[in-house]
């Protein structure tokens, strides 16, 4: 237990803890992704697939380790970042940034902090009316609502397109992080890594956008708890 404590109290031990709850991450956005394109097969498929995700007991054991993951993740992210501000000497920090590193990588903490930010607000939005609200409202009578108007629309198209910037850097990171970026395997990371970053993104824009624009109709009601 104490070399598990002092790995992860090493700087490489906080870089492979956000590797694995990054790639867990991924793993979960890519389970989000499929069901959320019920949402296209209409009201009755999406909410039995709503009503499956409440009532099973596996997937509320597998949100532990999702929520767990979602607080550890940017936490250790921050302490790595405040500890590299603090030990790196300021000139060479600002040559090496602007010059050798590309861009999602210096703006992996800007991206990392507006994705959550846009996740408090997402689970407002769906997660807590779903799973806390007394009389449960209709998830797909949820979607309805929240994509019926512009700026919520536009909110999750920008932190879409902040998400795809934070994976673009943060899956290859995570291979390299865990050795597992190796010549072998390059390409078909890197092809791995486009679907993650460009493909997951892209089907997640096209539900606002779609839902803002064609708006389908509903026959529940959002409920009073609603969207805000
Ligand atoms: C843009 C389209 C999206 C839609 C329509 C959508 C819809 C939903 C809905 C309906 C729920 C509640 C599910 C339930 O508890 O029954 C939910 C939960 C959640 N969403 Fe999303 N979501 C979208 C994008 C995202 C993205 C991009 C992320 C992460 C960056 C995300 C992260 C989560 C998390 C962590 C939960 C709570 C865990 C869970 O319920 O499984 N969602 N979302």
């Amino acid at each position: 237990m104490k070399k598990l404590i002092d790995f992860y109290n090493s700087s490489i031990g906080k870089k492979v803890t956000m590797s694995l709850t990054g790639l867990f991450l991924c793993t979960f956005l890519l389970e989000h992704l499929i069901g959320n394109l019920l949402l296209f097969a209409g009201e009755e498929t999406f909410n039995a697939y709503s009503e499956f995700l409440v009532s099973n007991p596996v997937i509320r054991f597998v949100e532990i380790f999702l929520f767990a993951s979602l607080l550890f993740h940017p936490l250790v992210g921050l302490l790595l970042w405040i500890s590299n501000k603090r030990t790196r000497p300021q000139k060479y920090e600002v040559y090496q940034l602007k010059e050798n590193t590309p861009l999602a990588s210096r703006i992996t903490m800007l991206t990392g902090s507006l994705i959550f930010v846009f996740l408090v607000v997402h689970l407002r939005t769906f997660f807590v009316p779903l799973r806390l609200a007394e009389v449960k409202p209709s998830g797909y009578a949820l979607v309805v609502e929240a994509f019926s108007s512009a700026p919520y629309c536009a909110f999750y198209v920008i932190a879409l397109v902040f998400l795809a910037y934070h994976l673009r850097h943060g899956f290859q990171s995570a291979f390299q992080t865990l050795g597992l970026r190796t010549k072998s395997y390059i390409g078909l990371l890197d092809a791995v890594a486009f679907i993650f970053w460009f493909i997951i993104p892209l089907g997640f824009a096209l539900l606002p956008i779609y839902f803002y624009f064609f708006q389908p109709a509903t026959t529940a009601a959002a409920t009073a708890l609603g969207v805000h």
